[in-house]
């Protein structure tokens, strides 16, 4: 199937739109990008995103949710046809929408999530079936809603004799312990590491009166001393010793938590540099704790994708600070920029043929469900037959 994935993560910074050929069964299912493009927020709308995380009005979530179903729409239609597709080509899009919300409980429980982004608007925009809504049937039965990305990391990036780490480093960062396809005993394990870029791109908004949305390419944090013994302390946060399964997102690592670290930092005397380079370690050191604490064996490789991997200063920190041999996907054929967007692809595929998505084991779900909300398009019946033949079982 030709199954376009569309996603925008907690950094909101702009939606990751990517045309996929996905075949096969799992565990033999094969999936790669065609084409993919960013297609990036309007001026001031990343704000209004994340203004409205942080005092949501239900008028303005209802008109963002209609908002954001245009620009996901849009972004499909742009990947569609720079790639040289027509849409009457693509058979489903896989939407994961934008995240505003995931309700973590003291326990650590998730008891609700909402990705904003209206299916019936992309569909009927594009003319594609469209699946969306993918956390919620996770949570529905249990589990943390996440990460889901590890389902797809286990069927597509085992490695045939070594363990793995698939570190996605988005605005929250996520781990994907991978056993080897050598290994058929270990399950994988997944969690959310901590921040990811998220704590970082506050500060720099906040430290250069919104000029500036992120350190690009670690240039402050490479002019700036760390704090060693701030270092430590805001190592202590209870989040990194919570055991996995468990989730985290804008709620805790949130723009208010940046604005409280970068007035600590000025009180502890440290210019600009020194706390970006400071939470810049931060994001690193928690991952290499993270490993430290929950990895279930030696790891071998770190796989590393999303906006963090292209922060040098990140890059090299986590290969100073990992035992494993550190590399970013694109070395290993995947694309970072674009991996969670085939995630979704991925994800869409197999709700289409009426298979679960969910691991139970990475995501802490009573029982593994099919995910995802079915929103028909003008290709509905058409998808219908052609994929489900009548005169027998097999798809
Ligand atoms: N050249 C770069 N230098 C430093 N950081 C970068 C660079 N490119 C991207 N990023 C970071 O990656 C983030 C976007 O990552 P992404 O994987 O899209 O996150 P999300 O999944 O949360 O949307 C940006 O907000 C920024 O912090
Ligand atoms: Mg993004």
């Amino acid at each position: 199937m030709r199954i376009v994935g569309l996603m925008s993560g907690t950094s909101a910074d702009a939606i990751d739109a990517a045309v996929c050929e996905i075949s096969g069964t799992p565990p033999l299912l094969k999936a790669h990008i065609a084409h993919a493009v960013t297609f990036s927020y309007p001026d001031g709308f990343q704000k209004r995103i994340l203004n409205a995380c942080a005092a949501g009005r239900v008028d303005e979530l209802c008109a963002i949710n209609f908002a954001l179903g245009e620009l996901f729409a849009a972004a499909a239609l742009q990947a569609i046809e720079s790639g040289g597709f027509k849409p009457e080509d693509i058979d489903l899009i896989g939407s994961h929408g934008q995240t505003f919300w995931h309700t973590v409980e003291p326990n650590g429980d998730v008891s609700s999530t909402l990705q904003l982004g209206e299916s019936a608007v992309i569909a009927e925009r594009t003319g594609i079936t469209t699946i969306s809504n993918f956390r919620t049937r996770d949570v529905a039965v249990g589990g943390q809603g996440a990460p889901l990305t590890g389902y797809a990391d286990w069927l597509l990036l085992r490695h045939p004799t070594q363990w793995r780490a698939v570190q996605n480093i988005g605005g929250i960062g996520n781990v994907t312990f991978l056993p080897p396809l050598s290994d058929s005993t270990s399950l994988p394990t997944a969690f959310d590491t901590g921040p990811g870029n998220a704590l970082i791109d506050s500060a720099m908004v906040l430290l250069t009166n919104g000029q500036q949305a992120f350190d690009r390419d670690g240039m402050l944090a490479r002019h700036g001393k760390v704090d060693e013994d701030w270092l430590q302390t805001l190592l202590e946060h209870p989040y990194y010793v919570v055991k996995p399964p468990k989730t985290t997102g804008r709620e805790l690592f949130s723009a208010r938590m940046a604005a409280d670290l970068v007035e600590e930092g000025h009180r502890r005397g440290l210019n600009d540099a020194a706390v970006i380079a400071t939470l810049t370690t931060l994001t690193a050191q928690s991952i290499a704790d993270a490993y430290e604490r929950f990895a279930p064996t030696h790891i071998d490789e770190v796989i590393l994708s999303g906006g963090g991997r292209s922060n040098p200063v990140i890059m090299e920190l986590l290969d100073a600070l990992i035992p494993a041999r550190v590399l970013s996907s694109d070395q290993i054929g995947v694309d970072g920029d674009n991996k969670e967007a085939l995630v979704f692809a991925l994800l869409a595929h197999e709700s289409w043929h009426a298979r679960a998505g969910n691991l139970p084991s990475l995501t802490g779900a009573s029982r593994a469900v099919i995910l995802g909300d079915i929103t028909p398009g003008n290709n509905y019946l058409d998808l219908i037959r052609g994929t489900w033949n009548p005169k027998s079982d097999s798809v």
